[in-house]
């Protein structure tokens, strides 16, 4: 069964481990093999939104839920990540820095049950593929928070500091769509 305070713990011991993305992409396959135990105790998504389920210098784990055909711009995070989908689908695209600007790497579209783990200089961007609710858990090495961080304009490519207030609007925009969605009886 999935239990939050026990999943965090888990989290920790997987932060001091040697390689510690893969020991917590091993916490997360763990969890999210189990959607209904999580949805149990997490409760279902209802709203696009970047629930904070813990969050330290060592250590964040967010219960992140993407709106409908939700796109998220390419971002770095200077920590290693780990994400597991509970429900829904989510498509990662790669990125790499090069002196030209980004250029695409692949992407690797994940379903339910599934987990991957990201290195720490990893650039991604992020796209819910479906017309309906994606829920993940996702777990950073450090404080997701901090500054520090990039993301590219989706269209320029263009390199400028993570802007929160720019990632609120997003999920405020995609939960109106959500909503229009729920009237005409898409989602
Ligand atoms: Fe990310």
């Amino acid at each position: 069964m999935f239990e939050l305070e026990r999943f965090i713990e888990a989290c920790y011991v997987a932060v001091d481990e040697t390689t510690p993305e893969r020991a917590a992409r091993e916490v997360v396959a763990g969890a999210v093999d189990d959607p209904a135990a999580v949805m149990k105790a997490l409760g279902e998504p209802e709203r696009a939104g970047v629930n904070v389920l813990h969050r330290s210098d060592r250590l964040t784990v967010l219960n992140l839920v993407w709106g409908p055909e939700m796109n998220l711009m390419p971002h770095n995070h200077n920590m290693w990540a780990a994400i597991g989908i509970y429900t829904g689908a989510e498509v990662n695209t790669f990125w790499r820095r090069t002196e030209d600007g980004l250029q695409r790497l692949r992407g690797k579209e994940m379903g339910e049950k599934e987990a991957v783990w990201l290195g720490e200089t990893a650039i991604h961007s992020v796209t819910n593929p479906l017309t309906r609710l994606t829920g993940a858990l996702h777990v950073y090495g450090g404080d997701f928070f901090a500054p520090g961080r990039s993301e590219w304009d989706a269209e320029t490519f263009e390199e400028g500091p993570y802007d929160s207030e720019k990632l609120k609007r997003l999920f405020e925009e995609s939960n109106e769509r959500l909503e229009e969605l729920r009237a005409s009886g898409t989602a």
